[in-house]
């Protein structure tokens, strides 16, 4: 980063002065730097215009999944999703961002039980009684990029699964309520494991969240297998993702050799995922995508 001068324009964007705008926010990320923690750069902080248009690919991206969960029941393959989340992001005037990323068939994730993440829809691929599924959306709007995942619970689900994707959902709240400015991911990441713990459950260590809004995937990389006070400094404007995948055995998991793509538990016990995008405030968090 190139030095700049206290009267030229400041880096965010604001047409202000440096020194009346982000000199301070700089000088307290150095010092913070200097004690050794890992520290965002300017490239992954958003400015006020950014986060307006992040905003409009949220939306998008809400709307998508909300119409999955209008339409989604048993007996339905997941290629059908495939289609209701094509259709809606792009009657929209989305694009969505699976799509052919990094050669990635499908527009949708679509994870059923001992499927951790990154499942292919597919025709052959049925909907049952007693499944739980992840459907992951990710939307491109005007270059801006959005992103989260729910579960779903397909008819009689059993007390053992449903237990696993509630408690999923509460490791996600119990991170964010960890999210604020001059804090650190890994105070979001322990609250996350902390909970999934005392539940009995492991969280997947190789796979995690990232920053997201400019590209789909961006830094910081973000694990829920960190000890709070560690990893990233949080700051105002940072948007990322906490998307944990939480498994009832062991944590480890296998990559499908045939599609490239597919996640699986190593034990084959269900898995369970949901993931928001939260945006950092001045005063603590904002959910931009859920
Ligand atoms: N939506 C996933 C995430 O949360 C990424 C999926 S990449 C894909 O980061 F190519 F499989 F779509
Ligand atoms: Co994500």
């Amino acid at each position: 980063m190139s030095k700049i001068g206290r009267n030229d324009p400041c880096w965010c964007g604001s047409g202000k002065k440096y020194k009346k705008c982000h000199e301070e926010f700089d000088e307290r990320i150095a010092l913070i730097k200097n004690q050794g923690h890992l520290v965002p750069d300017h490239s992954i902080i958003k400015t006020p215009a950014q986060i307006e248009m992040i905003r409009k690919s949220c939306q998008v991206n809400i709307a998508v999944l909300d119409r999955v969960a209008e339409q989604i029941r048993v007996g339905m393959n997941t290629e059908e999703i495939d289609r209701i989340v094509y259709e809606t992001t792009t009657k929209m005037g989305g694009i969505p961002a699976p799509l052919h990323y990094q050669g990635y068939p499908k527009s949708v994730c679509t994870s059923i039980n001992e499927v951790v993440c990154h499942g292919i829809p597919s025709e052959e691929m049925i909907l049952r009684d007693g499944d739980i599924i992840n459907v992951d959306v990710s939307t491109i709007v005007d270059g801006y990029f959005s992103d989260s995942s729910r579960m779903f619970c397909m008819g009689e689900v059993s007390e053992e699964k449903r237990k696993l994707v509630q408690t999923v959902k509460e490791c996600v709240e119990l991170g964010l309520q960890q999210v604020k400015p001059w804090g650190f991911l890994g105070d979001m990441g322990q609250a996350v494991n902390d909970h999934a713990k005392a539940n009995g459950y492991s969280v997947v260590r190789e796979i995690g969240g990232h920053g997201v809004g400019l590209a789909f995937h961006e830094d910081p990389w973000v694990s829920y297998v960190t000890k709070a006070g560690e990893d990233m400094l949080m700051v105002p404007g940072m948007i990322f993702t906490i998307e944990p995948m939480v498994n009832m055995g062991t944590h480890r998991v296998v990559c499908d050799k045939t599609d490239g793509w597919t996640v699986t538990t190593a034990d084959k016990k269900p898995s369970a995922q949901w993931e928001i995008m939260v945006l950092v405030t001045e005063e603590g968090h904002e959910v931009l995508c859920y």
